[in-house]
């Protein structure tokens, strides 16, 4: 059965700080309703260079820590300690510095290869049916997570929910990604564009191209906060 069509919100920002601020708060007021509501929340990270500037000021947030749960959308077959990780980074920015107790961490052990690290992170998801928050980013290429084009983006329902990827086109090309069908398994999904080099992207996604992004299609629709030049 195919996914649902995905409906966008096209959320503009003058500068990438406005933009920054708006995610943060967004994450912010997110966690602060989930955790009134449910008493946890459970928020899958973006990887690559756009979230930084986001995890360093959720550092400085005065936030319920200890309700928090923090799952990673998709992560580099390197070493655990390599500065390219997306878990580094998230960790150095941000989750070093904050109060989550380390079980409510689960970092990709992406460090085991693709198919192990797949396998048991998939075991990990399996007690979490709905995530509260998913961040993702956009590659130059429409790619999302580490879901690529012309590779498995798993965007059915009988799709597994987390995928080995062999060979892909952005460093390194062993990589470990939550599919499209278990990243849409979300209460809130919100993409962060920013830099020149995104228009083609963003250009293709505004037009219809399947590119990757545009197989994300929670049932809420997705948010894109996004640089006000790129839609020119
Ligand atoms: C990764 C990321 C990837 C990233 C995009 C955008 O492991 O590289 O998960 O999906 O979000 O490539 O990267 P930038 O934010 O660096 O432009």
């Amino acid at each position: 059965m195919s996914p649902p069509p995905q409906q966008c919100r096209w959320q503009k920002f003058n500068t990438t700080v406005e933009l920054e601020q708006a995610a943060t708060q967004a994450i912010l007021q997110a966690a602060l309703q989930d955790i009134s509501q449910r008493g946890t929340f459970h928020i899958v990270l973006a990887g690559g260079t756009t979230p930084r500037r986001i995890y360093e000021s959720l550092r400085k947030a005065d936030a319920d820590w200890a309700a928090w749960h923090v799952y990673f959308g998709d992560e580099r077959c390197l070493p655990a300690d390599h500065v390219d990780r997306n878990s580094w980074m998230a960790a150095q920015a941000w989750l070093n510095h904050v109060a989550i107790p380390l079980t409510h961490i689960y970092p990709i052990p992406a460090e085991n290869g693709p198919q192990a690290a797949a396998s048991a992170y998939a075991q990990t998801l399996a007690g979490i049916e709905l995530f509260d928050f998913v961040l993702l980013g956009l590659g130059e290429d429409g790619h999302t997570a580490s879901l690529f084009p012309g590779h498995e983006l798993g965007s059915t329902a009988d799709s597994p929910a987390v995928i080995a990827v062999e060979n892909a086109p952005k460093y390194p090309p062993q990589r470990v990604s939550l599919s499209a069908h278990r990243l849409s398994a979300a209460r809130k999904v919100m993409f962060m564009v920013s830099g020149a080099m995104k228009q083609q992207a963003v250009r293709d996604w505004r037009c219809g191209v399947a590119i990757p992004a545009a197989a994300i299609s929670p049932t809420s629709g997705v948010d894109v906060y996004l640089e006000a030049a790129l839609l020119v």
